[in-house]
């Protein structure tokens, strides 16, 4: 049967790290630890800002966060290496799974979107960048919704959006956070653990299958479809 799936942009089809060639360039051997802080501060920041109902959109965590962690790793950035890296941003690149995954799950006639944090508009040029737009049949972000991930009500959104039952859309993300607010509205969820050392939050709230890489999710995705 066919299914809504909606990928998380962010960390599992855009790699945030991309930046880490740039940030070698400006300060060295501190460039990962310094991507790693840069990542987690702009979370922070946009769980924060769902929490006090004080939005600005993601870009803003991400420059803000930009700034933080320039600050706290005494990395003396300036202003241009600054902009220069928020621009990279903008143009982060895929993972190498991506395009022979999403390829095999749009052949099989899946409906596909891009489920974000990110405005529309940043997520609709990193897609293009990627040459991965077409695959998908639209771009969803919290940002009508004025807050983030994991607030119930953007997965409420996206839900709607796909036009398929709760139990009928599927959430695709690396992100174990977000694996957990989309099970907790009903949805179902492929976590995609990228890493062994990633540890999955001990919260009783399980995804309904977990893959190592993009390439496992087609077939997972057939031989779940006849169990569920
Ligand atoms: C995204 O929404 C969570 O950053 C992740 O794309």
């Amino acid at each position: 049967m066919t299914k809504v799936i909606a990928f998380d942009i962010y960390g599992t089809l855009i790699d945030t790290h991309g930046v880490v060639t740039r940030l070698k360039e400006y300060i060295g051997n501190e460039a990962q630890t310094f991507s790693n802080k840069w990542r987690d501060k702009q979370l922070e920041y946009s769980f924060r800002r769902g929490l006090m109902r004080s939005y600005q959109h993601f870009g803003i965590c991400t420059s803000q966060a930009l700034d933080y962690t320039n600050q706290l790793l005494q990395t003396n950035l300036s202003d241009e290496q600054k902009a220069s890296l928020l621009a990279e941003y903008r143009i982060l690149p895929a993972f190498d799974d991506v395009i022979e995954s999403l390829t095999a799950l749009k052949t099989a006639g899946h409906k596909m979107y891009g489920f974000s944090n990110g405005t529309a508009d940043a997520v609709e040029g990193l897609l293009s960048n990627a040459g991965i737009r077409d695959l998908f049949d639209g771009v969803v972000s919290v940002d009508p919704m004025q807050t983030f991930k994991p607030n119930p009500d953007v997965y409420t959104h996206m839900v709607k959006t796909g036009g398929a039952s709760v139990k009928d859309t599927w959430l695709v993300s690396s992100n174990p956070f977000d694996v957990i607010g989309a099970a907790t509205v009903g949805m179902q969820t492929v976590w995609v653990q990228r890493s062994k050392s990633v540890v999955f939050d001990p919260w009783g709230v399980e995804p309904t299958t977990i893959v190592k890489s993009l390439i496992e999710l087609p077939d997972e995705l057939q031989n779940l479809g006849n169990s569920l």
